[in-house]
Order: structure tokens, then sequence, then C-alpha cells
């Protein structure tokens, strides 16, 4: 039977479940790991989950190779009757492959993402910065979100895949959809139809600019996923409109959220924020911290084919361990006064990134993203103030804002 402890844990998980609630997560998380900081839920997923806001713990099932991702999330989404191509994309994404596959497929796509072949791209994403940012100087006002957060990435790993500029718009679109039905919390009809044509048109369109790169290849990312044509190393149709997608979707989404919560975070820290102006090269170091303090990717799910134990829980084969990567990320026991942005932090160990196999491939482009974004207004915007309160969007698996309404001076 519940005790008092369980039932208190459970209303507290509640509330960080609760979208009216996602500008006060933080406290929540601080209960929930004082509560039970291994607690036993069947609400979020509708079967047994074990939810982790501990560093440790967190970061041990992140690294442990015996987990695996939660494939049985995908099967969520195998809707049948009103279509399958969502689910088709989704289950042949690099999250939710495991070895031999996922480690072939990552292969292929690591080189363009090192941190050395991120600083060869750094002038096209300076440049791309300074046009946004010129579109909005005169205004004197800003909503950060859309005129500069979302257009950034997707710019960005539109030009790597060799997408043309041309076509942006729809892929906002689309990327937009596909991201709504993913998220469990809030799926609708319409969502399910919206995802389901985002889902077609992704498709449609990596396998034709397949085909064409295949013709003549170029020097982008599409390009470097046909030309492998040897047997081990050939990637299905499937597979490459799934990696494609998840490039666009990872690469874009996640960054543009940090660009705008790194914002908030400044204004919510005048401190840091005079402190950074005083020393703009101290951005290249700070977007960790900004990932640490508040990051989009707050759920990483893992499962086990075996029984283990995490931290004296018997966890048994197939429950779900749930990490809450931003609770992970404010645990005071890894982190001195964690709700603290603290630039001059060594932060580097943060989960706001994943850890072990399924780290994220775009870590480096992100840092330079974020730097170059942040650095840059900085810059150019002396002073600048909240117009309006900012709004979160309801989702928690990817944490972002709606809308930062901004004053420029
Ligand atoms: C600040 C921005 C970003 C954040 C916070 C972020 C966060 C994450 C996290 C937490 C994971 C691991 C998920 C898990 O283990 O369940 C991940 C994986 C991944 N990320 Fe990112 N990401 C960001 C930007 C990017 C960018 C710019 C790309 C570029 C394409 C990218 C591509 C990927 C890919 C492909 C994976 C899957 C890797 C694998 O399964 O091996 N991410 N990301």
């Amino acid at each position: 039977m519940a005790n008092g402890n369980e039932n208190e844990a459970a209303e507290t998980f509640a509330a960080i479940l609760d979208p009216a609630r996602r500008g006060s997560l933080y406290p929540h998380y601080h209960r929930l790991r004082a509560l039970a900081p291994i607690h036993e839920d069947e609400t979020l997923l509708g079967r047994r989950a074990w939810i982790l806001t501990r560093f440790e713990e967190a970061d041990a099932v992140l690294r442990d190779l015996r987990l695996h991702s939660d494939t049985s999330a995908i099967e969520l989404f195998d809707t049948g009757s009103s279509g399958r191509t969502f689910f088709e994309v989704m289950r042949k994404l690099l999250l939710y492959l495991d070895p031999p596959d996922h480690d072939r497929i990552r292969g292929l796509v690591t080189k363009a993402f090192t941190p050395r072949a991120v600083e060869a791209r750094r002038p096209r994403i300076q440049a791309e910065v300074d046009r946004l940012l010129d579109r909005v100087e005169d205004a004197g006002k800003t909503e950060l979100v859309a005129d500069f957060g979302y257009p950034l990435p997707i710019a960005v790993i539109c030009e790597m895949m060799g997408i043309p500029s041309s076509d942006r718009e729809t892929f906002l679109t689309w990327a937009h959809d596909f991201a709504r039905r993913g998220d469990v919390s809030a799926v609708t009809s319409e969502v399910i139809e919206r995802g389901e044509v985002a889902s077609a048109g992704f498709r449609d369109y990596f396998l034709d600019l397949a085909r064409t790169r295949r013709r003549k290849l170029g020097d982008d990312l599409i390009s470097a996923l046909v030309q492998v044509e040897d047997e081990s190393g050939r990637l299905s149709d499937e597979e490459v409109v799934s990696t494609c997608v998840i490039l666009l979707q990872a690469g874009h989404e996640t960054t543009a959220d940090l660009i705008s919560m790194a914002m908030r975070g400044l204004l919510l820290h005048p401190d840091q924020l005079a402190r950074l102006r005083a020393a703009p090269e101290r951005v290249a170091s700070a977007a960790d911290e900004f990932i640490r303090w508040d990051t989009s990717v707050q759920i990483s799910q893992r499962v086990g084919s075996e029984e283990i134990e995490v931290a004296r829980q018997r966890i048994p084969a197939g429950d779900v361990l749930v990490v809450m990567n931003g609770a992970a990320n404010r645990d005071p026991a890894r982190f001195a006064e964690p709700d603290r942005l603290d630039l001059d932090r060594a932060t580097a160990s943060h989960l706001g990134f994943g850890m072990g196999r399924h780290f994220c491939l775009g870590a480096s482009l992100a840092r330079a993203e974020i730097a170059t974004a942040v650095g840059t207004f900085l810059t150019r915007f002396p002073r600048f103030d909240f117009a309006e309160e900012p709004v979160f969007r309801p989702s928690l698996f990817l944490r972002g804002l709606a809308r930062l309404p901004l004053h420029l001076g």
C-alpha cells in the first residue's frame, strides 16, 4: 500500500508532467529527488517505469551498455488505420537502433560533426546569425523564438544536408508537425494526421534528393550517405530517410530551444549577463552551462532485456528507466548551487547531451551555434530585456519556449 511519501512523490511527479507548470519545473524535480530518487510510476507511459532524478543513477543508466533505447515507445505510434508512415520513419531512427546497425549508420555521419568539421562551418553559422539579426535590428523589438532561435539551426542543418533554401519553409512546417506527433502527452487526431503528412513529405523529399545525389554527388551530408556503396556500409532507402529525418529533427528544435532558454537564463541572472558582456570570448565555453541549467531533451528512456539493479532497487527486464536529464543536471550532490546559472563552473559532465552509446552526435555543432548566436546577440544589442513573460511550450519531452518577446536596445 502506498505510504505518505509515495503519495507525495506521485503528486510531485504529476506536477512535473503538468503542462501548466513548465515555468516552475525545477522545484518539483528537487522535491521528487528528495522524496523518491527512484520513483515508480505508471502514469507517464501507461506501464511500469522508474523515474530517475539523481545524477549518479541517471549517468550510470545512460552508460550501461546492457540497456537499450525503449523501442516499445515507438510501437505506440503504430496506429495502423490512421497511417503508419510516422511509425515507419521512427523505428529506423539512430536513437532507437542497437549495434551493429547503430554503429554502422552513426559511423557514416559522424565525420561531419567532429569539432574540426564544425569549426570549418563557423563562418557560415556566423553569416546566418548576422543575416537574421540584421532583419530585427531596426524594429527595436523581437520575438526571439520565431525571428532567431528557430530559423538559425534549420538554416545550418539544411545547408549541411544540401537542402536548397527555397524548400526551408516547407521543411519548417513538416519539422514542427513531426515533432508534435512524437510528443505522446499531446496526441489528437489532427496531430496524427499532420504527422502523417509531414512523414510522407519527408520520405518522398529525401528519397528524391538521394536519387539526385546518386547521379551527381555534392559536398553535403546526403551525398555522403548515398556514396557508401559497399555491401556492409550501404544504407537502405528506409535508413537514408530516417537518418535524414533525425539529423534534421535532432539538429534544429533542440538547438532553437537552447538559444531562447539561454537568453532567458541570462536575463534572469544579470550578474552573469554583465560578466559575459565584459568578456564576450567566454561565450565559447558557456554553452554547456546553458544546457546544464535548462535543457530541451528532458527525458531519455532505457530498457533492459535482463533484470538489473539501480541504487539497490531491482528493475525487472522490460521495465522502463526514465532518466530525467534536467533533474540530474540540477542535482546538488553533483553541482553546487545547481539552480544558479554560473558560467564559470566546470560543467562538462552534464547530461544535457545524454551519455554513453547515444551521446548527442551534434554536440559540437550545437555548442558552436549557441555560442555564435548568444555571443553575437550580446554584442549587437547592448541592452535588451523581456518585453513580455516568456511562454513555455507544453511538452516536457522536448522543453522549450513558444515565445520570448524582447525589447532591443
Ligand atoms: C543544444 C542542442 C542539443 C541537445 C540539448 C541535444 C540533446 C541530445 C540528447 C540528450 C541525446 C541523447 C538522447 C538519448 O540518449 O535518449 C541526443 C542524441 C542525438 N542528437 Fe542531439 N542535441 C542537440 C543538438 C543536436 C544537433 C545540432 C544535432 C545535429 C544533427 C543532433 C543530433 C543528434 C543525434 C543524431 C542523436 C542520436 C545519436 C545516437 O543515437 O547515436 N543533436 N541529443
